[in-house]
């Protein structure tokens, strides 16, 4: 196959980590005999720094003329005293909206070679954590207005959260279906003893409910679901909640998993353009270093390849290849343990290439 890729380094750590992924997409093309054309794009702070906007509108053209789009991370303290529309998580989330990317897919499994690097108990870890938090991405808080103003002689500041049913439906939905696909269990994570977004998702999820019978459905208020998430985690299979709580959870789910280091997520929307990206930041601290962890990057490219280019076998190796040299006990700092060696993020990537 012959794909366009849009490459967004972004940020911090975001350039290391994203030329380790793009290493092993080459790789994967040469073996595979695949056509990977990159198309640079800049978003977040070095598009501020750049172009004076975080996402110019020429930046986002080029994504949506992309198969898809692989990014690494945005933002720094460099960006932070910035007014609202000049930082670059504005970049991130416009492109989060301009690419209609309501469905955010953030897979929390433990990989077996790094239970010891979790902070939860032994006990609780040995039943397993395997869930996948379906977060809704383009609408709620993050995208209602935000208003600072005067009233008394002091400032009042409102985020407003608005949810519409259609916005519900589509996420719901998507719930629904990836549950189906793994072992049928879906949970609704909300606030519906104080929200009415939360009442409304509610509304909307019952009505679905009757067309996925196979799916055992339940709900639960957001803070006993974080509360959840650290006391058994092997209850959940798939999560699936509003934008900020979806935010918050999928921190938690994984660290509890090892290391936030490690996780992909996949943005999708209608067709099969999507946003492929590690959850984790720019890491600013430890920017340039050589010290990040780029499975996170990887995993995401191995991500893009299984849903939005339709290459299981492909994505596969690239799992298989992680997993070889978590079992060889090379570690990055964010998840190293006792009888590990310590790699830095190109030997990392290195490793990887080595064993696709
Ligand atoms: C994430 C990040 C972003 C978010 C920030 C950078 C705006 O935390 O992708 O989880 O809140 O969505
Ligand atoms: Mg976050």
């Amino acid at each position: 196959m012959q794909k366009q890729i849009a490459v967004i380094r972004g940020d911090g750590i975001g350039p290391e980590i994203v030329n380790q992924a793009l290493l092993v997409l080459d790789e994967i093309a040469r073996r595979y005999g695949h056509t990977f054309r990159y198309v640079d794009v800049d978003m977040g702070g070095c598009a501020i720094d750049r172009w004076g906007e975080p996402l110019p509108a020429a930046e986002l053209d080029k994504c949506l003329a992309s198969d898809s789009v692989l990014l690494g991370a945005v933002g720094g303290p460099k960006w932070e005293g910035m007014p609202g529309d000049k930082r670059p998580e504005k970049g991130l989330l416009a492109l989060r909206a301009g690419m209609g990317l309501y469905a955010n897919n953030r897979p929390a499994k433990l990989w077996p070679q790094l239970a010891g690097a979790s902070p939860l108990k032994a006990s609780i870890v040995e039943k397993g954590i395997d869930f996948l938090v379906v977060r809704e991405l383009i609408g709620g808080v993050y995208f209602g207005a935000h208003r600072t103003e005067e009233v008394d002689g002091e400032l009042v500041a409102t985020d407003v959260m608005p949810y519409s049913e259609h916005e519900i439906e589509r996420i719901g939905r998507i719930g629904f279906e990836t549950a189906q696909k793994r072992r049928k269990k879906l949970c609704c994570v909300d606030k519906a003893n104080v929200l009415d977004t939360s009442r409304l998702w509610r509304r909307v999820m019952h009505r679905l409910q009757s067309e996925y019978p196979d799916v055992a459905y339940s709900e639960m208020f957001v803070d006993n679901a974080a509360m959840q998430l650290c006391k058994d985690p092997s209850q959940f299979d798939v999560i699936v909640t509003e934008n900020m709580f979806g935010d918050i959870l999928s921190d938690e789910a994984s660290m509890i998993t090892g290391s936030i280091g490690m996780i992909p997520s996949s943005s999708l929307g209608e067709g099969s353009r999507g946003l492929y990206e590690p959850i984790h930041g720019s890491a600013p601290d430890i920017a340039g270093q050589d010290k990040a962890n780029p499975i996170g990057t990887i995993l995401s490219a191995a991500m893009m390849l299984r849903y939005s280019f339709d290459a299981p076998a492909e994505a596969d190796a690239i799992e298989r290849a992680v997993s070889a040299v978590l079992d060889e006990g090379l570690r990055t700092g964010d998840m190293m343990s006792e009888g590990c060696t310590l790699v830095g993020c190109a030997a990392m990537g290195k490793a990887i290439l080595a064993h696709l």
